[in-house]
């Protein structure tokens, strides 16, 4: 994959990288995978009788329930009981931030694919068979799909919010450049592999243990007590894993785990609700679309003094968790540049699309891509390269953020010049220079995307997790946390994390299942803070327990606790082995009845926030890194292919590079798709048009980059971060933005008039619009 470089620096890191990537730990779940052993929802062992439901949803995006006959579905042979929200004991209440959203419709619709009842049967065939015999009519009322029309009409979730930083009317004053513009992002498909689906059993005295394909296990064990009316300690929710969540199963794994848990309830019978892709399409959320509006002012030397950006988002019909990704937006609405004056104003629109909800990066991609348009905006109106522009403004060791925290450790140029000088910036350039001055009918692009990332939860109470740690008496060890293994190699880093405590082989540590019963009060697996919460909170717990098996050990050996060492299974004083073994030292423990069990609680230290005076400090630390993209783009089709993404990337010390680098390869991927070529389109009714993967492309081992090469940047790492290990979840999605401006570089070498349009995924269609049309 690495052509030849004469580069003798990149070669020495190239070998650093993969040296340690031998060394790196495989992924835990690697074995199982290959296998086609990986537990999922639907590999769960049904019970003898498990009855199968399917969800009837809305026919029409808006509208009043005028009549619903179930009479010849329910007459269908298999059919055991259809659910409505008349069978609901508790609240047909399922909103997490804000109360807004029914579990099913009562008397109006608000979506196209909004669940109205559930169709329990013998089996999931019987059920399918039996929706299409439920006769509804609803009479149509008003459809909003744009958040534009509803701001219009004043169809919002809640007031709308804005950070402020100077002043920037003031500031606008003294600017030698002043640009204005509108942008426009699509929505994205999470298109996890395992769709959403739960299976609910009933146990003794009207309990539920439910198996959820959930990123938020105490969210589904919550709602399910409140729509329920039974306290919380009835239900028990369990994830093995999930076949992908990318934020899709945040929120919105709740319903389909609260219907089969309602359906349990009534039946005493299992229930198993797996959505089929179709249904998953449609009646789900998905990334927020974003219509924007900046401007910015810039001095002669090309600063950006001034910023001004109003955000409009597509919630969806109810609130879900747009309220924190509109929160997100503003807290990265400059990206990673400083800006001196800064006044940006989110607000969530009411419309009647499905509720749109978290997907990784959860608002920070939106609002990146509105600065990075603005931009490049400024740079092709006043003649320079962006990355002038962008270069000029990177951030600085103790700057402010618009939301009041001061920058530290900030690798923003560290990034930035190293991409530049280790991937030779100046010969990429002067290639595709070269390249376009010989080509007519082909261009390439090039373009660079700095990102700057917050961690942790916006909403500071939900950044702490507790781990329960079991050394078994044979001297193995169970791990229990709050964190939901789906995909990112949560799992691994935990048990990387106990491994290392305890100095005793992973073979000897199981991570258990995640289970409300076992840990209970958890935030959802999100924000990419899982292993760094959990991490943390294992890391406590197997600290706890080793300076408890010391006190054993120093009894045993008649020596001073600060003596002794754990390696290998071995204990050492000063440095010396011993013939006490770990498996030893835990039965001489259990003799002395020394507790061989710690739970710990960690809660992310210094971080706060005051939303009344929308400053604070909200993040533990930043994550840093720079993108380098090339394109070529075939001018007589309109189609393009990325020549190779060469990416600096800020992993602190990583503590698993093969894990960290597939997530940044992944999220690239995602982000690349975003930009390019996914494309929600939903018509002017609210009917989802691209409602199959025939309609919907997600990239492939085609479309991706030929060249993906990915260097670590030298930093410190960060003392929140799990052993300075920096989280990677989501901030290299950003990444994929530049591949929108590589193709807009390469439009404008062909066609130099091009009037530059910021309506992403930039599809070979409106690249070809751009190449031949859009003229000023
Ligand atoms: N990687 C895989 N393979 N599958 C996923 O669903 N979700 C992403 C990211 N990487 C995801 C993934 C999202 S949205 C987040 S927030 C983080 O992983 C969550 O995990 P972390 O907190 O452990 O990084
Ligand atoms: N990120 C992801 N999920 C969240 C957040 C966040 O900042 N806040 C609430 N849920
Ligand atoms: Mo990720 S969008 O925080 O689940």
């Amino acid at each position: 994959m690495h052509k030849n470089k004469t580069n003798n620096e990149l070669n020495t890191k190239l070998d650093a990288v993969s040296k340690s990537l031998k060394r790196s730990i495989k992924n835990l779940d690697s074995y199982t995978h290959v296998r086609g052993e990986s537990l999922y929802v639907d590999d769960v062992n049904m019970r003898q009788g498990t009855f199968h439901a399917v969800v009837f949803d809305s026919p029409k995006a808006h509208g009043k329930i005028k009549h619903i006959d179930y009479s010849k579905a329910e007459a269908l042979e298999g059919v055991i009981r259809i659910f409505s929200y008349k069978d609901i004991p508790g609240q047909n209440e399922i909103g997490g931030i804000i109360a807004d959203e029914p579990l099913f419709a009562e008397k109006d619709v608000h979506f196209w694919g909004m669940p109205i009842a559930l169709i329990v049967a013998k089996t999931e065939f019987i059920a399918r068979k039996a929706r299409g015999l439920i006769d509804i009519e609803i009479e149509d009322l008003p459809v909003i799909t744009t958040a534009k029309e509803a701001k219009a009409k004043g169809s919002f979730i809640n007031a709308p919010r804005s950070f402020s930083l100077g002043d920037s009317e003031k500031a606008f004053t003294n600017c030698d450049y002043i640009f204005e513009g509108e942008t426009f992002s699509n929505g994205q498909e999470h298109l996890y592999i395992e769709a959403q689906g739960a299976y609910a059993e009933p146990m003794e005295n009207g309990n539920i243990k439910i198996t959820s394909s959930t990123q938020g296990p105490t969210a589904v064990q919550k709602t399910v007590a409140r729509v329920l009316g039974v306290a919380m300690h009835k239900i028990e929710v369990d994830v093995t894993r999930l076949g992908g969540g990318f934020g899709g199963k945040e929120d919105q794994a709740t319903p389909w785990a609260v219907m089969a848990a309602l359906a349990t309830y009534h039946l005493n019978q299992s229930v198993k609700l797996i959505l089929n892709r179709h249904d998953d399409l449609r009646m789900t959320g998905k990334r927020h679309p974003y219509e924007s509006t900046y401007k910015i002012g810039l001095s002669k030397d090309l600063k950006i003094l001034a910023y001004e950006a109003e955000f409009l988002q597509n919630a969806g019909a109810a609130a879900d968790l747009s309220p924190a990704v509109a929160e997100r937006t503003l807290f990265h609405a400059t990206n990673s540049y400083y800006v001196p004056n800064v006044e940006v104003t989110v607000a969530s629109c009411r419309t009647n699309l499905p509720p749109n909800t978290a997907f990784r990066g959860f608002g920070g991609p939106q609002g990146m891509f509105v600065i990075e348009s603005a931009i490049a905006k400024a740079a092709h109106e006043i003649g320079v390269h962006p990355r002038a522009i962008q270069e000029a403004n990177l951030l600085d060791e103790n700057d402010t953020f618009s939301y009041g925290q001061i920058a530290k450790k900030v690798e923003a140029k560290n990034s930035w010049n190293s991409a530049k000088s280790i991937y030779d910036l100046d010969a990429l350039e002067q290639e595709v220079k070269d390249f376009n001055s010989n080509n007519s009918s082909f261009k390439k692009g090039i373009a660079l995307m700095p990102i700057c990332f917050g961690i942790s939860f916006t909403n500071t109470p939900m950044n702490h997790a507790r781990a329960l740690v079991h050394i078994y008496l044979d001297g193995s060890v169970g791990i229990s946390t709050a964190a939901v293994e789906m995909g990112q190699g949560v799992n691994t880093k935990m048990m990387q994390i106990a491994a290392n405590v305890f100095s005793i082989p992973i073979e000897k540590i199981k991570i258990e299942t995640t289970n409300t019963t076992r840990v209970a009060n958890t935030s959802p697996s999100a924000a990419s803070s899982t292993a760094d919460l959990n991490g943390k909170a294992t890391l406590m717990a197997c600290n706890a327990l080793v300076e408890r098996l010391k006190l054993v050990a120093s009894e045993d050996l008649n020596v001073s606790e600060k003596d002794i060492t754990f390696k290998n299974e071995v204990i050492y004083v000063n440095d010396k082995k011993t013939d006490l073994t770990w498996t030893e030292l835990i039965s001489k423990a259990m003799l002395k009845r020394v507790a061989l069990t710690e739970n710990a609680h960690y809660a992310t230290p210094e971080i706060h926030f005051d939303k009344t005076k929308e400053k604070g400090h909200p993040f533990a630390y930043h994550v840093y890194g720079t993108a380098i993209t090339t394109v070529t783009v075939d001018c007589t089709r309109g189609t393009y292919e990325f020549d190779s993404v060469k990416i600096v990337h800020d992993y602190g010390k990583s503590m698993s590079e093969g894990i960290d680098l597939g997530q940044v390869e992944g999220a690239l991927a995602q982000g690349i798709g975003w930009m390019t070529m996914e494309e929600i389109a939903y018509n002017e009714d609210g009917r989802l048009l691209s409602n199959a993967l025939s309609t919907y492309k997600i990239p492939d081992i085609f479309s991706v980059p030929k060249d993906v090469e990915v260097i670590p940047v030298e930093t410190q790492g960060h003392e929140l971060a799990i052993l300075k290990s920096k989280a990677v979840g989501e901030p290299p999605l950003m990444y994929g933005i530049g591949a929108y401006f590589a193709i807009q570089n390469a439009i404008k070498a062909f066609n130099p008039n091009y009037d530059l349009k910021f309506h992403a995924p930039m599809t070979p269609e409106k690249v070809l619009m751009g190449l031949y049309g859009n003229k000023k």
